[in-house]
């Protein structure tokens, strides 16, 4: 099973380990990681915003225009972030880290 790094607002880093094909969105709340994700997954917030660590971030499957729009609007927006709903851990991302952003603005209001 691959394994990820979640590294909390506060810094403290979360690894965890998970079967492949989850997206981070539902392996941060399987494990308690105060990833919010708003709209559940359907590109329709910004609140599951992640910062990729600038390693891991190319091997990635490049982000939709639709992920990218929905990007724009994200707080605090990082050349590497992405949304977390829509990166689906694979075994190829075994030891993926990311990062909490400071905080998220959904566009929800939620
Ligand atoms: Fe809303 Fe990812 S959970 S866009």
């Amino acid at each position: 099973m691959p394994k990820m790094t979640f590294i909390e607002r506060d810094g403290t880093r979360r690894e965890v380990e998970v079967a492949a094909g989850y997206s981070l969105l539902e392996i941060a709340h399987k494990f308690g990681i105060d990833i919010e994700g708003a709209c559940e997954g359907s590109l329709a917030c910004s609140t599951c915003h992640v910062i990729v660590d600038p390693e891991w971030y190319p091997k990635l499957r490049k982000p939709t225009e639709d992920e990218e729009d929905m990007l724009d609007l994200a707080y605090a927006l990082t050349k590497t972030s992405r949304l977390g709903c829509q990166i689906v851990l694979t075994d190829e991302l075994d030891g993926l880290v990311v990062k909490l952003p400071p905080g998220t603005r959904s566009v929800l209001g939620l």
